[in-house]
C-alpha cells in the first residue's frame, strides 16, 4: 500500500559522471519507508498511481535526489568545528581533539547538547547517513546512539578504542577496551529491533594505528569477525602519522592494519592519502573502501588522494566531513572540494609530467557529477548499504532530499540564479555548485520526514 506519493523530477546518480533526470515522475513509497515504484506521466499506471491520501507536489525548480552519506565525521569535535586547524595532525590531537573528547566523559548536558546540535546539522544539511567516531566512553557513547534513533538518522556508530601512546587522561586499558568495545556492538544490536532503531549500526573503532596497540587490534578484529560487523580507522593520512608508525613498527599502515585482520570488505578507511601500488592492490583484494575527506586533507594530509586513480584500480570511494580536521559538515561543500583538490592534483601532475593539453585517460580530475556520486552511491558502497540507498530506485529506501532552487515567485533561493534557459541539468549543477541549506527544503530518512 501506497503511504506517501512525491511528484516531481528525480536526479540520481546513474555512474562515475552519469546523471539520470527522471521528470514529473510519481515515487511511491509504502509504510516501511521503501520505494514501490517510480511511474511516468505518460504510463497507463500513472492516474491510478496518484490516488493516494499523502502527496508532496513539487513545484517548477525543484527536484529530488538521494540523501548525502557521510563516511567519516568525529561527532565530539563538532564542539570546535571550525576552529583549531593551526597545527600539524599529531599536535592537533592533543592540542584540541583529546581534550575534547574527554569532556564527554562525565558532563552529560554538555555530550547531549553538543550531540543533538550535530544530528540536527547534518540532517539539515541533507546527510542522511553518517559513519560516526564517537569518544573511548561506552554510556556516552550508547547516548549517542539514542539521540540518533530519536532523530530518526541513518548511522554507523563506532566507540573509539585506544591504549596507547595517549594522554592519561585519555586512555584505555587493553582488556578493558576490548571488552567494552564487544559491549558497545552487543548493545546497539540488542536494542536493534525494529525499523527505526536498526537504522544505527554499531562500528568497531580503533582510532588509528599510533594509539592502538597489536593487542588490542587483534582483540577488535575478533570482535568484528563475531558480530559481522563493520570497522573504521584513519589510514596513511597525514606524514607526521605515517613517520610515527614508522618509528613504531617499520611499516606502512595498510600492512600492520591487514597483518592485524582489520582490512575487511567492511572496513572504512579515512584518508587514505599516501599509498604504494601494493597498498592499493592491498585494500583492493580486501574489499575495503576509503573515506574521502577533502576539506580535512587541505589541513593535515600533506597530499591529495588520487581519487580517479584509486577509482580506476577498483576501490570504493565515499566523502567524508571529518568534523572538526575538516571545518565543514555540509557534504555539499565537501563535493566542491573533492572536485576542486583533484583539479589542483592533475595541474600539479601536468607540470611534472608535462602533459598540459593533452586529453588523457590518466587523468586525476573529477567533475561534479563524480562527486555526486561519491557522496551518494559511493558512500553507500564504502558502507556496504548500496543494496539500501544511494539512489532513488524501487526497492530502496526512500533516504531523500528535496531540494528547491526556486521561491514562489520564480527567484533563485539562496547562492542560485533562476534564468528563462535554465534546465534541470543546470539547475542541478547550480545546486551541486552554489547551493546550501537554503535550497534544502525538506530531507527523509527511510520515507520519515526528519527536516
Ligand atoms: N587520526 C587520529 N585521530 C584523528 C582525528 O580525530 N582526526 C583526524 N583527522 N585524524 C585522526
Ligand atoms: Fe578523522
Amino acid at each position: 500500500m501506497t503511504a506517501k506519493l512525491f511528484i516531481g523530477t528525480v536526479v540520481n546518480p546513474l555512474a562515475l559522471g552519469e546523471i539520470q533526470i527522471l521528470e514529473n515522475v510519481a515515487v511511491a513509497i509504502n509504510k516501511s519507508g521503501n520505494i514501490t515504484s517510480i511511474t511516468a506521466p505518460n504510463s497507463p499506471d500513472y492516474e491510478r498511481t496518484v490516488t493516494c491520501e499523502s502527496i508532496v507536489r513539487l513545484p517548477k525548480h525543484a527536484f529530488i535526489i538521494p540523501g548525502f552519506i557521510d563516511c567519516h565525521i568525529h561527532s565530539p569535535q563538532y564542539k570546535y568545528a571550525g576552529t583549531g586547524t593551526d597545527v600539524p595532525l599529531m599536535n592537533w590531537l592533543n592540542k584540541y581533539a583529546f581534550p575534547t573528547e574527554r569532556r564527554f566523559l562525565d558532563d552529560a548536558d554538555f555530550a547531549t547538547k553538543t550531540y543533538s546540535r550535530l544530528i540536527k546539522r547534518c540532517l539539515s544539511n541533507g546527510t542522511t547517513t553518517a559513519c560516526f567516531f564517537a569518544t573511548i566512553h561506552l554510556f556516552p557513547t550508547l547516548n549517542f546512539v539514542s539521540l540518533i534513533r530519536e532523530a530518526g538518522m541513518r548511522a554507523f556508530v563506532g566507540k573509539v578504542s585506544m591504549d596507547q601512546n595517549s594522554p592519561e587522561y585519555y586512555i584505555e586499558d587493553t582488556n578493558k577496551a576490548i571488552s567494552a568495545a564487544d559491549e558497545f556492538v552487543k548493545a546497539v544490536l540488542e536494542t536493534s529491533s525494529d525499523a527505526s532503531t536498526s537504522l544505527v549500526t554499531p562500528v568497531i573503532t580503533p582510532r588509528f594505528l599510533p594509539t592502538c596497540s597489536p593487542q588490542l587490534l587483534k582483540g577488535l578484529a575478533a570482535i568484528a569477525k563475531k558480530y559481522d560487523v563493520p570497522i573504521q580507522s584513519h589510514m596513511s593520512e597525514a606524514l607526521d602519522e605515517i613517520e610515527y608508525v614508522h618509528q613504531l613498527y617499520g611499516k606502512p599502515d595498510p600492512e600492520i592494519f591487514a597483518e592485524n585482520g582489520l582490512l575487511t570488505r567492511k572496513t572504512i578507511m579515512a584518508h587514505s592519502i599516501h599509498l604504494s601500488d601494493d597498498d592499493i592492490k592491498n585494500l583492493r583484494d580486501h574489499g575495503t573502501g576509503i573515506a574521502h575527506c577533502p576539506l580535512s586533507n587541505y589541513f593535515f594530509a600533506d597530499g591529495i588522494l588520487r581519487t580517479r586513480h584509486l577509482l580506476r584500480s577498483g576501490i570504493k570511494i565515499g566523502l567524508g566531513s571529518d568534523i572538526a580536521g575538516g571545518y565543514s559538515v555540509s557534504i555539499l561543500e565537501n563535493m566542491r572540494h573533492a572536485v576542486i583538490s583533484s583539479k589542483i592534483l592533475a595541474s600539479q601532475r601536468k607540470r611534472t609530467i608535462g602533459t598540459a593539453n593533452k586529453e588523457s585517460d590518466e587523468t586525476d580530475e573529477i567533475s561534479y557529477k563524480d562527486a555526486f556520486y561519491l557522496a551518494t552511491v559511493g558512500g553507500a558502497q564504502v558502507l556496504n548499504i548500496d543494496h539500501v540507498v544511494g539512489t532513488i530506485e524501487v526497492g530502496k529506501a526512500f533516504d531523500a532530499i528535496i531540494v528547491h532552487c526556486a521561491d514562489d515567485n520564480g527567484n533563485g533561493i539562496g547562492g542560485m540564479e533562476i534564468w528563462s534557459d535554465d534546465t534541470v541539468e543546470s539547475l542541478f549543477e547550480k545546486f551541486i555548485n552554489l547551493g546550501g541549506v537554503e535550497n534544502i527544503k525538506s530531507v527523509y530518512v527511510a520515507g520519515n520526514k526528519v527536516v
